[in-house]
């Protein structure tokens, strides 16, 4: 089974698929292994390292992707791509199928079988195969790094023979993977952590790490495949009401809200950036699905009433060495689950296999897909 590892050509993206270690465990496997010329060189991983490892480096993109078993990116490859893929070969990447109508057809047309690394199902079985999660992780991590980079002051207290500094005061929409992880390194730096989430079991996982959740007076958003689904109405006018009176307060601001297969719920008006102290700052991780903030803009930082506010879209690809790392053991153990050297097992029943497998000789199983883009049949 050949397996190719295609640069990213996304605007900004510096992240790579497999890294030189996992390329090794995937020969040992007995898989091959062709990596595209320069494809690591941006998470500083030279083509040697690769060709140390065992891989082969190519530079014709298009043969490549022609005589490929499989394809594995970060980013899926563009519809123009995937018509240079072989018919019937297997595609590992993120896809967010359900907003890309042309690479499902694309898909379909040349009966790919993709997998999409955003519909690994969050069970505790596909926890090391769940990208969403490592790549989440790393940028809750980053974004209140980026954060109190804007902030015009410190995090912690701080005791001087000048007086005393209190400490800066962290606001958290959203306690998932990405929330957890702001939480944790906002109290590292020495913040004051304050976090809301519609799900009520996440209170406990709050204040096991120092925050404090804001409690809201009613019935709580039902989980299905660890995501919320859609909350009451009541619940959002009385999380709204408390987090105004706390937003004021707030020095950083980070938003994570996320109903999986919806458009981000806006949680931030603009009549609460304009009761935010002069100075502070929001980083609105949700800007991609439409922001959590009303006022962030996709990888743009802007000024709005006296408010920064950070809109990048791609965070972890700031931190392409350890997001590289931890993607590639991602899709390597999923890779592994799903085939050996001989081919794919095609298990259709199996929950991993029928979470991630969007399309399959020429049909779009995908439900969630299905559902958003329309589609009933091929
Ligand atoms: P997650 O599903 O683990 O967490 C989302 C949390 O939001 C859940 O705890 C959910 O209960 C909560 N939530 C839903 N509606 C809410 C509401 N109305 N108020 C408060 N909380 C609410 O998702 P994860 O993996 O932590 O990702 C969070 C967000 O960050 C997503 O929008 C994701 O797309 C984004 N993200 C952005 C990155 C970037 O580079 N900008 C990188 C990684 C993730």
């Amino acid at each position: 089974m050949k397996i190719a590892v295609l640069k990213e050509t996304q605007a900004h993206e510096r992240r790579v698929a497999l890294t030189p270690d996992v390329v090794k465990s995937l020969l040992k496997a007995g898989f091959s292994c062709q990596i595209e010329e320069g494809a690591g060189i941006n998470a500083y991983l030279p083509d040697e390292r690769y060709q140390e490892a065992g891989a082969t480096i190519v530079s014709d993109r298009n043969k490549l992707y022609s005589e490929a078993d499989i394809v594995l990116k970060v980013n899926a490859p563009t519809p123009e791509e995937v018509q240079h893929m072989k018919e019937g070969a297997v595609l590992i990447s993120f896809m967010y199928a359900y907003t890309n109508a042309a690479l499902v057809e694309a898909c379909l047309a040349k009966k790919i079988s993709s997998f999409a690394m955003d519909a690994v199902p969050r069970i505790s079985r596909a926890q090391s195969m769940d990208a969403l999660s490592s790549q989440a992780n790393l940028a809750g991590y980053k974004a209140v790094i980026m954060g109190a980079d804007a902030l015009g002051k410190i995090f912690p207290l701080m005791m001087t023979a000048a007086g005393t500094v209190t400490p800066a005061k962290v606001l958290i929409f959203g306690a998932g993977v990405a929330g957890l992880q702001a939480i944790a390194t906002a109290k590292r730096l020495g913040a004051v952590v304050e976090v809301t989430d519609v799900r009520p079991e996440t209170k406990e996982q709050v204040e096991s790490l120092g925050g404090r959740f804001l409690e809201v007076d009613a019935e709580g958003a039902q989980v299905e495949g660890g995501y919320a689904k859609e909350v009451s109405a009541d619940f959002l006018a009385k999380q709204k009401e408390l987090v105004a009176t706390r937003i004021k307060e707030a020095d950083l601001v980070i938003t994570t809200a996320l109903v999986m297969g919806k458009k981000a719920p806006v949680l931030v008006t603009e009549e609460m950036v304009k009761s935010m102290k002069m100075g502070a700052v929001i980083v609105d991780m949700a800007v991609i699905s439409g922001g959590n903030c009303a006022l962030s803009e996709a990888n743009n930082t802007v000024t709005q009433h006296g408010v920064t506010i950070i809109g990048e879209s791609n965070i972890p690809s700031l931190l392409p060495v350890n997001a590289s790392e931890l993607y590639a053991r991602n899709i390597k153990t999923l890779l592994l689950h799903l085939a050996d050297k001989e081919g794919f097992k095609w298990e259709m029943e199996e929950e991993i296999t029928q979470g991630a497998l969007i399309t399959h000789q020429g049909e779009l199983l995908n439900q969630l897909t299905k559902d958003i883009l329309g589609k009933s049949t091929s």
